[in-house]
């Protein structure tokens, strides 16, 4: 595997892979790697002859008073398990190589409606640093392929509206989301959480499969759903954000006759926000 700081060196690479009429996966990270981006990187093998992660921790999805700084930086320990996945390319750019005008200059990439709620309304701002910076990342690595992973639902959907919209060449693909033993999604922020809160954290799950399980056995009084998640949680230590039911394929509103439902949540645990989400087959 190598690893390439410089955009110049990549263009090189990608050249080469081109000619050689072979197909690139991108797995966009911010580091920090555990086994739910590796899944990733394994779909994006399955799907290119080429793979190349990225590591850039993006500043522009982060908000006032949010965790940019404190945001964990594990390169060396990144790279040792991208190896082991048989990543080619690990593609690690400076602030610059992304943004060269700077971060007040940059252009921006919106996508409206989709971004304004769930994780959008706690977070004004962050997917449109996500949508911008995906979009540079794409525009440097060139990819036919790119893997998402389902734990980020909303993310997943804003960036195959972005694709469509833009008519980008881009497959998207989803990954489901890997789990703790105790149910608890993988996430780098889980190292945030102390002992203590990372005992209570599987509750975040366990509220979304009680709510699956009402919905899979007929139950529609989605409000009624959705407020029963809320003091489970609150029972449990978390403070709540939102917990929603939602069509699965656009994240409107849940109707009684959707085909797919999705449960999303996102709450604080002390100082930490997590999220996650369950979709159900209707
Ligand atoms: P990050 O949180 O590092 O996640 C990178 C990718 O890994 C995302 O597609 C995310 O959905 C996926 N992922 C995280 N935890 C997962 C889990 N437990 N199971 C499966 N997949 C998981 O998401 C971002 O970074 C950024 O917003 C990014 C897209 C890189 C743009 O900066």
């Amino acid at each position: 595997m190598k690893t390439i700081v410089d955009k110049h060196e990549l263009r090189e690479l990608l050249g080469d892979w081109r000619r050689e009429g072979e197909h690139v996966a991108i797995v966009p990270t911010m580091g920090n790697l555990h086994a739910g981006h590796i899944s990733l990187v394994d779909v994006a093998r399955d799907n290119a002859e080429r793979v190349v992660v990225t590591v850039f921790v993006n500043p522009t999805q982060f908000g006032e008073g949010e965790d940019f700084d404190s945001y964990p930086r594990t390169i060396e320990k990144d790279t040792r398990r991208l190896k082991k996945a048989s990543a080619d390319v690990l593609f690690i750019p400076d602030v610059e190589t992304v943004y060269p005008l700077g971060l007040e200059n940059a252009t921006r990439v919106i996508v409206p409606g989709l971004t304004q709620q769930l994780c959008g309304s706690f977070r004004p701002g962050h997917f449109d640093g996500v949508t911008t910076v995906v979009a540079r990342l794409f525009a440097l690595v060139q990819p036919d392929v790119a893997v998402f992973g389902e734990k980020d639902y909303q993310q997943q959907l804003v960036i195959r509206r972005m694709v469509e919209d833009l008519s980008l060449p881009i497959s998207i693909l989803s990954a489901p989301t890997v789990r703790e033993e105790d149910g608890l999604a993988m996430s780098s922020r889980n190292s945030y959480l102390d002992a203590a809160e990372r005992q209570k954290a599987p509750a975040l799950f366990e509220s979304l499969q009680a709510i699956a399980a009402q919905l899979a056995a007929g139950a529609r009084e989605f409000a009624d759903l959705e407020e029963s998640g809320r003091e489970a949680l609150e029972q449990a230590g978390f403070e709540p954000e939102y917990v929603a039911i939602r069509s699965a394929d656009d994240l409107g509103p849940a109707a009684a006759d959707c085909p797919r439902y999705v449960v999303l949540a996102a709450a604080h645990l002390g100082g930490t926000r997590l999220i996650d989400n369950l979709v159900v087959d209707a």
